[in-house]
């Protein structure tokens, strides 16, 4: 089934409304914005069940589950494969290597919402979603993106980094520079009139590179 140029160009951008949709998971039947239920969501795709760099993935984000429900995240993965596949692999993953890959999983066999959330990337396959993850907030705004290839698994480490990342920076109304990680000095939003670059530049208590580069601590 070769896919239609007007089916495959809907790419979602960061600070669109994430798309709602219904869909067949692991859970049984569910809606999508019912789900989130006022969370931050992890939507996250894998190529396909019962592959080696998928497995080790989707173990990754089931053995750091409590990790993103501290950050008050919810889980929810998906594939172009059927319900009846996503049960024998979540069994398979089970019984090989005792972990449970119990958040939802969406068996998108109609590639509906692969489409919708732009994971179908032809020119890397036609027929199976990329390694995407989607950061979407209480509001159901995308927030980030991540595509990587068939071939490149993820980094936990990173995906945890950036979802806290964006939390700190919308409570706070800092930025976040360079390889940031909590605990690290955030960024004062550049001053945006002459009279905040004054202030700035008289201001002592923060580490100051120029008036336009300064750090603080979170307290
Ligand atoms: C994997 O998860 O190992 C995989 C899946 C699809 C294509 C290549 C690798």
């Amino acid at each position: 089934m070769e896919l239609q140029e007007n089916e495959i160009s809907i790419m979602p951008r960061i600070g669109d409304d994430a798309p709602d949709f219904d869909a067949m998971t692991t859970h049984g039947k569910l809606n999508f914005s019912e789900f989130a239920d006022g969370k931050w969501v992890v939507l996250f795709s894998h190529p396909a069940d019962f592959t080696p760099v998928c497995t080790t993935e989707l173990s990754g984000f089931a053995q750091r589950k409590d990790e993103f429900e501290a950050l008050n995240t919810k889980l929810i993965g998906l594939s172009i494969d059927s319900i009846h596949s996503h049960l024998a692999w979540v069994n398979n993953v089970k019984e090989k290597t005792n972990v449970y890959l119990d958040f939802p999983i969406i068996a998108d066999i109609d590639m509906k919402v692969a489409k919708l959330y732009g994971m179908l990337q032809p020119n890397e396959s036609e027929t199976a979603a990329v390694r995407a993850v989607f950061f979407i907030d209480p509001y159901m705004k995308i927030r980030l993106i991540m595509y990587y290839p068939l071939n490149v698994g993820r980094n936990m480490d990173e995906i945890l980094r950036v979802l806290d990342a964006l939390q700190v920076s919308d409570k706070n109304k800092v930025a976040l520079p360079l390889n940031w990680k909590r605990g690290d000095k955030v960024i004062v939003p550049p001053p945006k009139t002459l009279e905040e670059m004054e202030e700035r530049i008289a201001d002592s208590a923060h580490e100051k590179i120029d008036f336009y580069l300064v750090k603080k601590e979170l307290v």
